[in-house]
């Protein structure tokens, strides 16, 4: 793993929204697996700047987003779907029929995950796959204890995940406790992995990522085994490596 020490937050989000811009400039017709969560918000404010200069463009760019809730529409104001549009798709030149999430509203789980992984592999695989990390070092939603082999499938969230997110809710019981995602063996198909981290919070899951054991206790651990990954946080997410 190559690991990119960035000073503070801005400048972790400029040197990931860096790589990102190089994957779109070398290959304008590639794959890029995006993310959701406050980590990616500032890359993703970078690229629409660096879009709005006239230094990028998303024309020919497919994304497939590593998770979506489920049992919330995606027009629901904090599925996934809308986050990326608020985020990045609304303020670049990308085909909105050339961006894909997982369906929350499939309630055939089996049949979801199948499909999402179909589409992954159609498209033929992702070229950039941009990840952060969990307080316990989860990727995706991938929580501790997850098995390694699995693609696109369904999740129960666990108790700190859904306290970790009731910020984006109204209340708490508002958090679905389900969610479609990824799996870690779909994460370790893309050629290429950008995990970002940023704060404090995180100082822990990025030592036991980057340096403890491979485990699924630690899913983002996982990462050590990926020909192609880079890390880039900021100080205090890097404070204990
Ligand atoms: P965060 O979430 O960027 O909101 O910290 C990261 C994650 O849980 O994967």
């Amino acid at each position: 793993m190559k690991i990119i020490r960035a000073k503070d937050y801005q400048d972790m989000s400029r040197k990931a929204a860096n790589i990102i811009s190089a994957q779109v400039i070398m290959k304008p017709h590639c794959i890029l697996g995006l993310a959701t969560g406050g980590t990616p918000v500032g890359t993703y404010q970078q690229l629409v700047e660096w879009y709005n200069k006239g230094d990028l463009d998303f024309s020919e760019v497919t994304t497939v987003n590593l998770d979506e809730y489920r049992g919330i529409a995606k027009e629901h104001p904090q599925s996934y779907w809308s986050f990326m549009f608020q985020n990045l798709f609304n303020h670049v030149n990308i085909n909105p029929s050339n961006v894909y999430l997982p369906d929350g509203t499939n309630p055939d789980s089996a049949a979801e995950g199948a499909r999402y992984d179909a589409i992954i592999q159609h498209l033929g695989g992702v070229d950039l796959q941009l990840l952060g990390i969990g307080n316990n070092g989860h990727i995706g939603f991938n929580e501790p204890g997850v098995a390694f082999e699995l693609g696109t499938h369904c999740v129960d969230l666990l108790e700190s995940t859904i306290e970790a997110n009731k910020r984006f809710f109204e209340k708490k019981e508002d958090v679905p406790k389900q969610a479609y995602t990824m799996g870690i063996k779909t994460i370790m198909q893309a050629r290429k992995v950008l995990l970002v981290a940023s704060g404090a919070a995180k100082a822990e899951a990025i030592k036991a990522a980057c340096f403890g054991p491979v485990t699924p206790q630690v899913p983002g651990s996982i990462l050590q085994m990926h020909p192609d990954c880079t890390l880039v946080g900021d100080a205090e997410a890097l404070s204990l490596i």
